[in-house]
């Protein structure tokens, strides 16, 4: 069977790991072979890196920072797990990708779109998802959904960015999508969680 590689993106509190879940499951249901992984983390060492982001100070890292380190975490994640899968023809679903830098990092956090394309394109190479969906939600909505449930977990440092952050940060996944027609499909997160498992069976349906 064919490998694919398919990622979900969107800001916080859109519901996108619920959906990679149910979806995970309803495609091994029906005998596919897929892997659910996430970034940042995806693998012990990413993982160790993915701490180092979500939790702290919020000002504690540099957008440019904050980009290698998700690139470093992304190369040990390619390399060890997401490569491998789609080499031996397994379904990748992926809890956020390149998108959620460029989005987080260089729209949201005014880092260098060149800088970037440069790591993109070095690190990701030819490994590009061949769909994304993106999660969109009003970002005060979105936040309000994040702390509902109970974000008492420690992984709350982007959360507490403020809304202008959120607001630049949803344009910039709204200019992934117009950018990139083909590869991107939106979903609106506002909907209730079943309709959005609705929309996302439906694009899905179109791509398998
Ligand atoms: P999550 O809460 O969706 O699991 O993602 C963890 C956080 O990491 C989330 O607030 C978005 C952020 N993030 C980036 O800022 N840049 C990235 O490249 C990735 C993958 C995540």
């Amino acid at each position: 069977m064919a490998s694919l590689f398919i990622t979900f993106e969107g800001g916080e509190g859109s519901g996108k790991s619920t959906q990679v879940k149910r979806l995970a499951a309803r495609l091994a249901a029906q005998g596919r072979d897929v892997l659910a992984t996430r970034e940042p983390g995806g693998t012990p060492e990413a993982e160790a890196v993915r701490s180092l982001l979500v939790s702290g100070d919020v000002a504690r890292w540099t957008a440019k920072s904050e980009a290698l380190l998700n690139y470093a975490a992304r190369e040990q994640h390619l390399e060890q797990v997401i490569r491998p899968a789609l080499a031996a023809g397994r379904i990748v679903l992926c809890d956020r990708f390149m998108d959620s830098t460029r989005a987080y990092q260089g729209h949201a956090g005014g880092c260098d779109p060149g800088f970037i394309d440069a790591l993109e394109h070095a690190i990701v190479g030819d490994t590009r998802p061949a769909l994304t969906l993106i999660f969109d939600i009003d970002p005060a909505v979105g936040l309000s959904r994040a702390r509902e449930r109970g974000d008492a977990r420690a992984e709350d440092r982007y959360e507490r960015k403020g809304l202008a952050f959120h607001m630049k940060l949803r344009e910039g996944f709204l200019e992934i999508l117009r950018r990139n027609p083909k590869r991107c499909r939106l979903i609106d997160a506002a909907q209730d969680v079943d309709a959005v498992t609705q929309d996302v069976w439906s694009v899905l349906d179109g791509a398998l």
